[in-house]
């Protein structure tokens, strides 16, 4: 009996515990493309971040994170995009080459309070079967945390 209420128990902690870890999950943003272009960057060899950030990249914002950037405060539900690409260079022309990643950012002040309210998460090659993030804190928070004064995003309003 005290067996089968251990077990009871553990099976009750396990439940909890997936569903504690899924509720933190960051979806897969479907139609990003569609969105609001916030801005597109290159980073050339030599740049710091090259390592990681290489290639050309958009940031594209839905709805609620567009209303944001003239704030600097989000609603929950605000959600950015950062498409990372590789930037060939040929004949003088840089191009938009292969997806490196497609990183997520989604506003939820509850379910992701101990990262700003945000939720972070990258999907190697832009594929929605290959998230990478495995620590919020310390792959993507820890940088975007110098921009608290702005809600944690880097990107501005640019009319
Ligand atoms: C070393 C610092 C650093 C790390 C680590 C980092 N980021 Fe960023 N992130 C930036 C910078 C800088 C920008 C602004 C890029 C620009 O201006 O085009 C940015 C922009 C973004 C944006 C667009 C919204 C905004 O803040 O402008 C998203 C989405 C994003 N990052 C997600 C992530 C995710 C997910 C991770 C973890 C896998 C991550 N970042 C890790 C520095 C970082």
């Amino acid at each position: 009996m005290k067996r089968l209420l251990l077990l009871m128990v553990l099976v009750a902690l396990a439940g909890s515990w997936a569903l504690a870890e899924r509720t933190k999950t960051v979806n897969f943003p479907q139609g990003y493309r569609k969105w609001y272009h916030v801005k597109t960057l290159v980073l050339q060899a030599g740049h710091p971040l090259y390592e990681a950030f290489g290639g050309i990249h958009h940031v594209y914002a839905n709805e609620k994170a567009k209303q944001g950037l003239s704030t600097g405060r989000y609603a929950d539900g605000a959600v950015f995009v950062f498409d990372l690409l590789e930037a060939p260079v040929e004949n003088s022309a840089l191009s938009e080459g292969a997806r490196k990643v497609l990183a997520v950012m989604e506003k939820d002040s509850a379910r992701f309070a101990d990262t700003g309210g945000w939720g972070f998460q990258a999907f190697s090659g832009g594929d929605a079967q290959k998230p990478i993030v495995t620590n919020a804190k310390e792959q993507c928070f820890h940088c975007h945390e110098s921009q608290k004064d702005k809600d944690y995003v880097f990107s501005t309003w640019r009319p």
